[in-house]
């Protein structure tokens, strides 16, 4: 089956699928972006992702270009036109075409790309011995909370994993504190057995699952804690776990080359992974 994306109100063949030279996004990264998890052919918690990305256009200053329903059309018509179960949808928006020049454009008209594809699922390696990640500085700007298109520290950390045989690269600031994953955020559980994760700040994005994963952490009555923790912290945790779109909630069981704990993933991740899982199993079932 080939794929299909949306590029700018048409369905082209993906390979097809162009943008202009002098798009503010090829050019500069002005853009931001929204990846929505796909499960049984379903997205899965589109109002909070769509809420997320128009919260992004705000503080760019960007235009939302179609309206938040015809927008959920366009994703819904793009999971079903590349027969996309279990995965995720991508969409992007920038600020559109226009001669070169740092400044914005008077009239920009920004410009929207969506596509979908089916994920290889975790393995059950992933799950029953969980991921290795690796420290990497967080040398990101000041505005991490927005969802931009501009990822090269991002990238770079997440090479870095690539090259060490990790899954994820930790960030951490020049204190020595946790800020979150390369493209997830970061979970300890302490040696008291307290659930803590860094709460919402310009330092970190502001995760749909880290949000969904908290009000199951509250409904399952545990100790939780919203508060930033350090790197000395997360390598003494007893358990450690990130949270994203793609991965749920993923244990990780070495940082940089030692074990976290008993190097196995903790009892609390694993439940709360399940539990995200049901909840995504519940959308995917009601939609
Ligand atoms: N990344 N922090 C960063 C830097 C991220 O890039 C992401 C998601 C998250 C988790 O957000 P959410 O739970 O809403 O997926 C946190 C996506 C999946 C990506 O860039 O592909």
């Amino acid at each position: 089956m080939s794929r299909i994306a949306y590029v700018n109100g048409r369905y082209v063949p993906h390979a097809q699928a162009r943008v202009h030279i002098d798009d503010r996004g090829y050019q500069f990264g002005d853009g931001i972006y929204e990846v929505c998890a796909v499960r049984g052919g379903h997205m899965i918690d589109n109002v909070p992702h769509l809420d997320r990305l128009e919260r992004s256009l705000r503080e760019m200053a960007m235009a939302m270009p179609m309206s938040r329903a015809a927008l959920e059309c366009v994703m819904r018509e793009t999971i079903r036109r590349n027969l996309v179960r279990d995965g995720i949808v991508y969409l992007q928006m920038t600020r559109g075409v226009a001669p070169r020049d740092h400044a914005f454009p008077k009239h920009p008209k920004t410009q929207i790309v969506v596509t979908a594809r089916n994920a290889k699922p975790h393995t059950t390696a992933m799950i029953e011995d969980g991921v290795k990640a690796i420290v990497q500085p967080d040398i990101r700007w000041g505005r991490c909370d927005i969802k931009t298109i501009s990822l090269l520290p991002n990238c770079i950390a997440k090479q870095a994993a690539r090259v060490a045989g990790a899954y994820e690269a930790i960030l951490v600031d020049e204190n020595g504190v946790v800020t979150e994953g390369s493209s997830s955020n970061a979970w300890i559980v302490t040696p008291e057995g307290k659930l803590v994760t860094r709460p919402p700040s310009n330092d970190i994005q502001n995760g749909i699952t880290r949000l969904e994963i908290i009000k199951i952490a509250k409904e399952l009555g545990l100790a939780f804690e919203e508060r930033a923790f350090t790197l000395e912290e997360m390598r003494r945790a007893r358990e450690a776990f990130v949270t994203s779109a793609s991965s749920f909630a993923m244990p990780v069981t070495q940082l940089d080359e030692a074990p976290i704990a008993n190097g196995k993933p903790g009892t609390l991740a694993l439940r709360l992974r399940a539990a995200y899982v049901a909840h995504m199993d519940r959308q995917a079932g009601a939609a």
